[in-house]
């Protein structure tokens, strides 16, 4: 292990990675949720073991088996995944692919919300959810020295990962068009652009799998700089 460890591009590093949608509680049979499969996440975290780093990988629900040697949380909601990222720092290196529900209900129900009788139905209080890339950027200590996003975009891709880059205070943001007929929700391939401060790079269709071992391979070189 010490030699195999030794010789990688990751060696001796703490990369974590969030994968996966959260599950935001209406109330005890209900939630919100949304259609990440967790597959580029977890892609992400056997890429950077792969790599030679030691591995943090916190997961929303999904139906993926925990990776092989990897130290993986398993949470629900979006709140429980910021306090498990900030309890996993610090770290070199962060990628936060995880779909993280926007919004959550103000106060979740303590019992089954039931019909009352007259048609009309609950009006959902909505409140926005902690931005776990966003608060993880802008602490002094606890940054990492690369801090990766992604952005999951039906229309204006550059523009709106621009503008999560600067806002959330991140290095790069992994950008992905999941309009629907790109089939990319869910699927084993994806086609990425990596936006940095230096402009942007548009990477050809992959599979997931590679895709991360990509995004590892740049992320170690930077690290390096
Ligand atoms: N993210 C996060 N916490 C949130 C929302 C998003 O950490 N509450 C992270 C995601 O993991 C991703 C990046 O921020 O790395 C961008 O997520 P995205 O949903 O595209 O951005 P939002 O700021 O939520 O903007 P939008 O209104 O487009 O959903
Ligand atoms: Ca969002």
């Amino acid at each position: 292990e010490e030699i195999r460890q030794n010789r990688l591009p990751l060696a001796g590093k703490h990369v974590l990675i969030t994968s996966g949608p959260t599950h935001e509680p209406i109330d005890p049979v209900r939630y919100i949720a949304n259609r990440s499969s967790g597959k580029q996440g977890h892609a992400l975290a056997v890429a950077a073991y792969e790599a030679g780093a030691r591995v943090t990988l916190v997961s929303g629900p999904v139906d993926l088996a925990d990776p092989d040697n990897i130290d993986t949380i398993r949470v629900e909601s979006a709140a429980d995944m910021l306090s498990a990222v900030k309890s996993c720092l610090p770290a070199d290196i962060a990628i936060m692919a995880a779909a993280v529900a926007d919004w959550r209900v103000a106060s979740e129900g303590a019992q089954k919300i039931k019909k009352d009788g007259s048609g009309k139905p609950p009006a959902l209080g909505l409140v926005e959810n902690p931005d776990i890339l966003a608060t993880v950027g802008h602490h002094e200590s606890l940054r990492p020295k690369l801090l990766i996003g992604f952005a999951a975009e039906t229309q204006n891709l550059i523009d709106n990962a621009r503008s999560k880059l600067e806002r959330k205070n991140a290095d790069w943001i992994i950008a992905n068009d999941v309009s629907p007929e790109t089939g990319i929700m869910g699927g084993d391939a994806n086609t990425v652009r990596l936006v940095s401060r230096d402009g942007v790079e548009d990477w050809p269709e992959m599979d997931k799998a590679e895709v991360a071992r990509q995004i590892v391979a740049r992320a170690a070189a930077a690290l390096d700089e």
